[in-house]
């Protein structure tokens, strides 16, 4: 990462993605606006892309350019992969090289947006060496669609510096992103203005018959037959695992707390960074759902593994991080350590609870 300065890198995703963001919010109170402009109501020029549950709107297009033409002026050199330019084209293939690299969604939860589902985002990632370093998530609809005294909700990471959750208001001042005068004690620096470091709370250890307990986020996803073998049927059983009660379903009942469906990938991560969630499993999604994320939820002392026990592992092999092109991630919350276990050995004893009741995903990338 040699002539990579990490902290520019972190304050210049946050600034893509408040950007973005910004315009996704005014698109939305555009939207909600009941005045046509010119005579013309606002139109969304909705698209399908694989299946009715695949949506592109004109604000995905409008705001992948705005961010991939900020980083082309600021960063010249750098590689992006976005998710609506790699839907467009005819290579599917995983595409990421070691090169330095801006992985982005323009917008994570774009069926929510559609139908003004708050739980929607913008994610951008930097990877280098194909590993997440620096990201910046930012759901500008969180707190209600309003023109006055509005704020959204920015979480963001960087390698060694730290996982941080901000609070931004609108009309945005760009001074937020700068860091407090008094922080220069902290360790790891404050990042930004009133930015507080994730978890929330201090991590808590993993319950001991976890996933008894635990709070569970997965997504339906876009694959969509009702095959016994799809994969839709596949997460369904693994859902109905987990929340079942212990002794049910085999002996792979899991007993959750609870189980949630947000629609975006990105957020889920962030949910797991924050501490609130537990786990989250998922398979069908892209790297550019998941890039920020994983930085955040690593920094802030949680893991992103594979959502399956991937063949090559041994018993005793350590567990390797997601591949992030493999369409296949599990996240678990930074926890603490006990006299019984390191926090390390915690959450690998939750992955492995986890995989013993999920089925087997097979997403492909088509050539
Ligand atoms: C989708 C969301 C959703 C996940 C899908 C993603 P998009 O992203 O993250 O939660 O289940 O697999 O494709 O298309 O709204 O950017």
């Amino acid at each position: 990462m040699e002539g990579l300065d990490l902290q520019e890198l972190h304050s210049f995703a946050a600034t893509l993605a408040i950007d973005a963001g910004s315009y996704l919010r005014e698109q939305a109170l555009a939207r909600a606006s009941r005045n046509p402009v010119n005579g013309q109501h606002y139109d969304l020029e909705l698209e399908i892309k694989e299946n009715s549950s695949d949506l592109l709107t004109k604000v995905d297009l409008h705001c992948e350019a705005l961010i991939s033409g900020a980083i082309q002026k600021r960063f010249p050199d750098h590689k992006i992969i976005g998710e609506e330019s790699y839907s467009a084209g005819q290579d599917k293939r995983f595409l990421l090289t070691d090169d330095p690299t801006w992985i982005i969604d323009p917008l994570d939860g774009t069926v929510n947006f559609v139908h003004l589902f708050p739980t929607c985002c913008v994610s951008v990632g930097f990877c280098v060496n194909k590993k997440p370093v620096a990201g910046a998530i930012f759901a500008p609809l969180l707190n209600g669609l309003h023109a006055t005294n509005a704020s959204g909700s920015l979480y963001s990471a960087a390698e060694g510096l730290g996982s941080w959750s901000t609070p931004i208001s609108f009309p945005f001042d760009p001074s937020v992103l700068t860091p407090p005068p008094t922080s220069s004690s902290a360790s790891p620096p404050v990042p930004f203005h009133h930015a507080v470091p994730l978890p929330y709370l201090a991590p808590q250890p993993i319950p001991a018959d976890a996933p008894k307990g635990c709070l569970f986020l997965a997504e339906w996803g876009k694959a969509r037959s009702d095959a016994p073998s799809s994969n839709l049927t596949k997460k369904v059983n693994t859902l109905w695992n987990m929340a079942a009660e212990i002794g049910g379903r085999g002996g792979k009942g899991g007993m959750v707390h609870g189980m949630r469906s947000l629609g975006s990938a990105a957020l889920d991560m962030v949910y797991v960074a924050t501490g609130a969630v537990d786990i989250f499993w998922e398979g069908g999604c892209w790297e550019w759902d998941v890039c920020a994320g994983t930085i955040i939820v690593t920094e802030a002392g949680g893991r992103v593994v594979p959502s399956q026990p991937p063949a090559f592992l041994r018993d005793g092999d350590a567990i390797p991080d997601a591949d992030l092109g493999s369409r296949l991630y599990l996240a678990i919350r930074p926890c603490a350590s006990t006299e019984k276990e390191t926090a390390t050995e915690a959450q690998n004893r939750l992955i492995k609870e986890v995989w013993r009741r999920c089925e087997n995903l097979d997403y492909v990338r088509s050539k």
